[in-house]
């Protein structure tokens, strides 16, 4: 997008620059319960009333609304492109698949070769099990670990979707507080699951510790994101596995999020802990539906005698996709590109803050990086992401206070986004001054914002 373009785009009034998809978001909240699929993409997750919402299409780093703004996604459609939109190499071998059939009578060889692909690649895989997505994944994975030790608690740490199994925690009032976000409502998991599922806190040995004595020789499975936007405390990991060998219980890592941007097998082979099972979804196949559980094979196997099924699990679209893009990881080193690109990213961002006097610093690993907006002021500090969200898109940048990277992000992107955040963090650093930064505001209050223990 030529500067041009940006300011053109900054200085449209939103009402005339989503004219479309306003209209048509209020079409989606006749038909769409919550208006959207995933509860991240609720337009009043990100500046509603400013940040588009419909999507007409996507190359490489940017996305198109359905009014024709062009913008960077700086957050990698939640996760699920790591290769970049559209990406040549993984379509053309889906459009090939296409052509051939996609779902048959029979199994299909991609299930063996794409399983082989994981094997050799991510360290706790000996076996494998698909999905579609993420939530999923996990479900399958509880399933397997119940099935396997003939136990039914599960402890788990972070976020592992919308299945039953996870949200009855949620039957105990607050236990979902900081791993999903705080006030969710258990409204349809049966009450029956009360009691089967329980959290523990992030970093804490001795908190597991205890969990696993109070429910000694019950616990099927220890479920967590091994990390999201910070490394883990030296040692946590390995103190993990040990509790978890030391009870019997299946460890589970939870890589949907990390996926393959640490290593090209997985967070696990980054951070040298190998779990029993992991599960892998979003960047495992460039934005198409996939998933996967891996694990051991004295965890695995007995998953051939439980009824864990789905017409479209082995559906070739999902599989070629997967296939290509852990094969394209490798070839284009993602994990060192990305890692390169985010160091880079948190570098000019942070001299921006600086040069700008803006209270702000872009803090986390480089893969998945964030601000922390570090004003003093409690009502400044609940507008700033907010505003911060609503200026970014203004000006082609569209995403949260975190990012989440992916390989065709470059220079250009880079100058883009330091060139706009000198101009919001200039409007804003004048809004803190005077104290105005509720009359700066053109949309709502970002709503829901999804509070992770894991950060
Ligand atoms: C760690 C983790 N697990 C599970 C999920 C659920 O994945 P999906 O949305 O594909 O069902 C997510 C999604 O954000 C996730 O981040």
């Amino acid at each position: 997008m030529s500067s041009t373009l940006q300011k053109d785009q900054a200085s449209k009034p939103s009402t005339d620059r989503l004219a479309k998809q306003k209209k048509l978001y209020e079409r989606a909240m006749e038909l769409i319960p919550g208006g959207t699929q995933l509860i991240s993409r609720r337009p009043t997750r990100f500046a509603h009333g400013v940040s588009p919402i419909f999507a007409d299409r996507g190359k490489g780093a940017r996305i198109w609304d359905i009014d024709g703004n062009e913008y960077i996604d700086w957050v990698s459609g939640i996760g699920s492109i790591i290769l970049g939109y559209a990406d040549d190499v993984v379509d053309d071998a889906v459009k090939s698949q296409i052509d051939k059939g996609t779902n048959f009578s029979i199994t299909h060889e991609l299930e063996v070769e794409l399983a082989e692909e994981l094997v050799s690649t991510i360290p706790c895989a000996e076996m494998v099990r698909y999905t579609r997505c993420g939530g999923e994944a996990c479900a399958v994975a509880i399933r397997i670990a119940r099935g396997s030790t003939g136990r039914d608690k599960v402890l788990f740490c972070g976020y592992h979707g919308w299945h039953d199994w996870y949200l009855a925690a949620n039957h105990v009032e607050g236990n979902l507080n900081d791993h999903l976000f705080s006030g969710i409502e258990p409204t349809g998991v049966p009450k029956g699951l009360t009691g089967t599922c329980f959290p523990f806190p992030y970093g804490e040995l001795a908190a597991l510790g205890e969990l696993l004595e109070k429910h000694k020789g019950q616990v099927a499975a220890v479920i967590m994101e091994p990390m999201r936007s910070e490394l883990p405390p030296e040692g946590y990991l390995a103190g993990v596995q040990k509790l978890a060998k030391e009870h019997n219980t299946v460890l589970i890592f939870d890589e949907v999020s990390t996926g393959f941007r640490l290593s090209e097998g997985g967070s696990q082979k980054a951070l040298g802990v190998t779990p029993d099972m992991a599960v892998f979804a979003k960047s495992i196949s460039n934005g198409y539906a996939m998933g996967a559980v891996v694990g051991k094979r004295d965890v695995m196997e007995p998953a051939a005698r439980m009824f864990i099924s789905s017409t479209y699990w082995g559906e070739a679209v999902g599989l070629i996709a997967a296939l290509t893009t852990l094969r394209e990881i490798k070839k284009r080193n993602v994990p060192k590109y990305l890692l390169g690109f985010g160091e880079q990213l948190q570098k000019e961002l942070n001299a921006v803050a600086k040069e700008t006097g803006m209270p702000v610093e872009m803090t986390g690993h480089p893969i998945h990086p964030h601000w922390s907006f570090t004003v003093e002021d409690a009502e400044q500090k609940a507008i700033l992401p907010t505003l911060y969200v609503q200026e970014m898109a203004k000006r082609g940048n569209h995403g949260y206070a975190s990012f989440y990277l992916n390989a065709s992000q470059g220079p250009a992107e880079l100058e883009q986004v330091t060139a706009a955040a000198r101009e919001v963090f200039s409007l804003l650093v004048e809004g803190i001054a005077k104290n105005n930064l509720k009359s700066m505001m053109e949309c709502e209050m970002q709503k829901e914002y999804f509070k992770r223990l894991v950060r």
